[in-house]
C-alpha cells in the first residue's frame, strides 16, 4: 500500500468552540495535529489571559487521555485591548498571539475592531512585546462587494499596517484570492499566511451552482476558480509564508441548513486528508510536510514536532454528520470519498 509518513503536523488557525461541541471537534484535531492556535471568537470573545486560562483548561479537560495535544491560545483585540493586557499576554506561556477580526466581519467578531488606525497604539504593543497578528483580512463595508472585501482590506487596511510596524510578525488568515497570495508573497518576511482546505479544493461554484450549498458557506467566501488556482501555487510552491490553517468552524448543522446560515466549513475530521489529496492533484505529495509540519512553526519561532504521522493511500467515505442528530456536525465532502486515510 503506499503510504506518507510526515513529521506530525500543527494548525496554525482553528476553531473548537467551547461545551458540548469542543467534546465532539476536539479529538478530530487533536488526532493529526500535535497543536493547534486556538480562535478567541467564543461568546462572550476572549479577550484577556485569565479567559484564555479558563478556556485552555476546558479544552485539555476535553481531551481525551490517550492523546497528545497542546492548544496555542490567543487573544481577541478589541477597541479597548491596552499595552498593559499585551504585556501580561506576551509573559504568559498560554498565550501566542492576538486575532483581529474587523467589527462584524465574520461569525461572533461584533465586539472586533471598528476603527483599524485607532487601534494602532496596540499594534505597536504587539510588535515591542513581539507577539504576532493574525489578521482576518476582510472589510465590512456593507457597500463592498462581498467577493471583493478581502482584496480591499489588503490595499486599505493591511498595507498601511505593514508599513507603519515594520517589525510586527503578521499571519493574513484564509487567504482566498490571487492578491492575498501576490501581497504576502511580495512583502517582508514578517508576513504570512495560513491556506484552508476549502479554499484549495473548492470555487464558488461548489457553494452556488446547481443549488445552494450552505455547508461550503464560509468567510472570506469561496472565490473564483482563478483565485483557487493561485493558492494551490502558492500551498505547494514551498514558500514558507504559506502554512496550514484549516479554519475548521464548525456550527451545528440546524444553524447552516436555515435562511440564514452560519459562515464556517468544518474540516477537522479530515484536515490532513484533505490537504494530501490537493498536495497530491498539484504532484506536490513532497511539498506537503513543509506546508503542514515546518513553515508554522518556524513562524511562530515554535520547535518543530519530532514524532511523524502516516496517510495511508486508502478510501474512505466521510460520515454524512458528526454528532447525534439532533446536535449534528455537517463536516466538508460529508458522504464523500477521500483517497487518503490517516492511520
Ligand atoms: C469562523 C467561525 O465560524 O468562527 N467562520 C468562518 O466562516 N470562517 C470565523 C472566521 O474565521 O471567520
Ligand atoms: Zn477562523
Amino acid at each position: 500500500m503506499k503510504t506518507l509518513t510526515i513529521t506530525r503536523p500543527d494548525d496554525w488557525h482553528t476553531h473548537v468552540r467551547n461545551g458540548a461541541l469542543l467534546k465532539t471537534v476536539l479529538p478530530h484535531t487533536a488526532k493529526q495535529f500535535a497543536r493547534a492556535i486556538i480562535m478567541p471568537n467564543l461568546k462572550p470573545p476572549v479577550t484577556t489571559v485569565a479567559q484564555a486560562l479558563i478556556y485552555q483548561d476546558e479544552i485539555l479537560q476535553a481531551l481525551p487521555a490517550d492523546m497528545d495535544f497542546t492548544p496555542l491560545m490567543t487573544l481577541y483585540l478589541t477597541g479597548k485591548t491596552s499595552e498593559a493586557d499585551i504585556k501580561l499576554a506576551a509573559e504568559s506561556d498560554a498565550v501566542v498571539a492576538f486575532k483581529l477580526y474587523p467589527a462584524g466581519a465574520t461569525t461572533n467578531s461584533d465586539a472586533g475592531v471598528a476603527n483599524i488606525t485607532a487601534i494602532f497604539p496596540a499594534l505597536s504593543a504587539l510588535e515591542k512585546y513581539n507577539l504576532p497578528l493574525l489578521i482576518h483580512g476582510e472589510v465590512t463595508d456593507e457597500h463592498c462587494d462581498i467577493f471583493d472585501r478581502e482584496r480591499l482590506f489588503i490595499e486599505t487596511h493591511l498595507n498601511t499596517i505593514v508599513k507603519n510596524f515594520p517589525a510586527l510578525r503578521i499571519v493574513l488568515e484564509h487567504v482566498t484570492t490571487s492578491e492575498a497570495v501576490q501581497f504576502v508573497k511580495a512583502t517582508a518576511k514578517t508576513v504570512a499566511a495560513t491556506i484552508t482546505p476549502q479554499h484549495l479544493l473548492f470555487n464558488r461554484n461548489a457553494l452556488l451552482a446547481g443549488g445552494i450549498r450552505p455547508h461550503f458557506y464560509c468567510l472570506p467566501i469561496l472565490k473564483r476558480e482563478q483565485h483557487r488556482l493561485a493558492l494551490v501555487a502558492a500551498a505547494t510552491s514551498g514558500n514558507p509564508k504559506f502554512f496550514l490553517g484549516t479554519d475548521s468552524a464548525p456550527h451545528l448543522s440546524s444553524l447552516k441548513e436555515t435562511a440564514c446560515g452560519c459562515a464556517g466549513c468544518y474540516s477537522a475530521h479530515a484536515a490532513i486528508e484533505l490537504y494530501a489529496e490537493v498536495f497530491e492533484r498539484a504532484d506536490a505529495l513532497d511539498k506537503l510536510e513543509g506546508f503542514a509540519s515546518f513553515y508554522g512553526a518556524d513562524f511562530y519561532r515554535l520547535p518543530r514536532n519530532t514524532t511523524t504521522i502516516t496517510l495511508e493511500k486508502q478510501t474512505w467515505t466521510v460520515p454524512s454528520i458528526y454528532g447525534d442528530a439532533e446536535h449534528s456536525i455537517t463536516p466538508l465532502k460529508a458522504g464523500e470519498t477521500l483517497s487518503w486515510r490517516l492511520r
